[in-house]
């Protein structure tokens, strides 16, 4: 079943983004279209992001996008950029390389599989671009098992606001952590105008099991980068590879 983002979900995914100051993904991406030759599939494009400004610098992606909310975003903010509506377990065509930022492969059910299935859409000599992240938080207890928390929350341009919970475990054993999301929408006075609650099946990898995928899969590390490259200490949080057949 695919975990498309959809409702407030798509509406506010990149005003979360923009609100954690995080690093942006996009001078990793571009060092990694670098060695492209030919035309790449950005899985998971979502609302063109990062589809929008790498399109706009003249490469060659298609987005490929299965949420029709997430694709109706992307069009009108980058109606130059190419999104296909599609699941990435339907793509058939090949491709020199694909692109899967911002976490969307640890939405996918079976990892092993999709790498499978990515290797035989590049072929020999194909690449891919892939952003994992670590549940420290959550794995640590730092973030409270089973009990809804307060996790974001965002002034929008109108004087509403919108807020996130999260509630999560972790199936520490399948390596994967389940979570709800529940978004409320307010009005400046407080008044709660729309509440939706969205769950999210997240794999995590552990070194070993991932350098045993990959192996099996006929792909090579050829750059791995942590934090976005923005890494300072011990944990490591994001790790960015780009990945090479044979
Ligand atoms: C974590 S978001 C990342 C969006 C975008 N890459 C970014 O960083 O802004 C994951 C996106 O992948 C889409 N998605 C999830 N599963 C998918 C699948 N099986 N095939 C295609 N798209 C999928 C979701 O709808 C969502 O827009």
């Amino acid at each position: 079943m695919s975990q498309s983002y959809e409702g407030l979900e798509a509406q506010w995914h990149d005003l979360f983004w923009e609100a954690e100051e995080a690093p942006s993904e996009l001078p990793l991406m571009e060092e990694f279209l670098k060695e492209v030759e030919g035309d790449s599939l950005y899985v998971g494009s979502g609302s063109g992001r990062l589809l929008g400004p790498l399109i706009e610098k003249g490469h060659g992606i298609t987005g490929l996008e299965s949420s029709s909310e997430m694709v109706a975003l992307s069009r009108e903010r980058w109606p130059e950029a190419e999104v296909k509506e599609g699941l990435w377990e339907d793509e058939t065509e090949s491709k020199k390389a694909l692109l899967l930022p911002g976490f969307t492969f640890q939405l996918f059910a079976n990892p092993r599989r999709e790498l499978q299935r990515m290797a035989d859409l590049v072929g020999e000599g194909g690449s891919a671009y892939v952003s994992l992240f670590f549940p420290w938080a959550e794995l640590s207890g730092d973030l409270p098992a089973a009990k809804w928390y307060p996790d974001r929350e965002l002034d929008l341009p109108d004087g509403s606001k919108g807020e996130m919970r999260t509630k999560h475990v972790i199936l520490e054993k399948k390596s994967l952590l389940k979570r709800e999301h529940e978004y409320t929408l307010r009005s400046a006075e407080g008044e709660v105008l729309r509440k939706e609650r969205r769950k999210q099946n997240v794999r995590f990898f552990v070194d070993t099991d991932l350098d045993r995928m990959l192996k099996k899969t006929g792909w090579k590390v050829t750059k791995e980068i942590y934090d976005f490259g923005e890494h300072d200490g011990d944990t490591v949080y994001v790790s960015t590879l780009f990945l090479k057949q044979g």
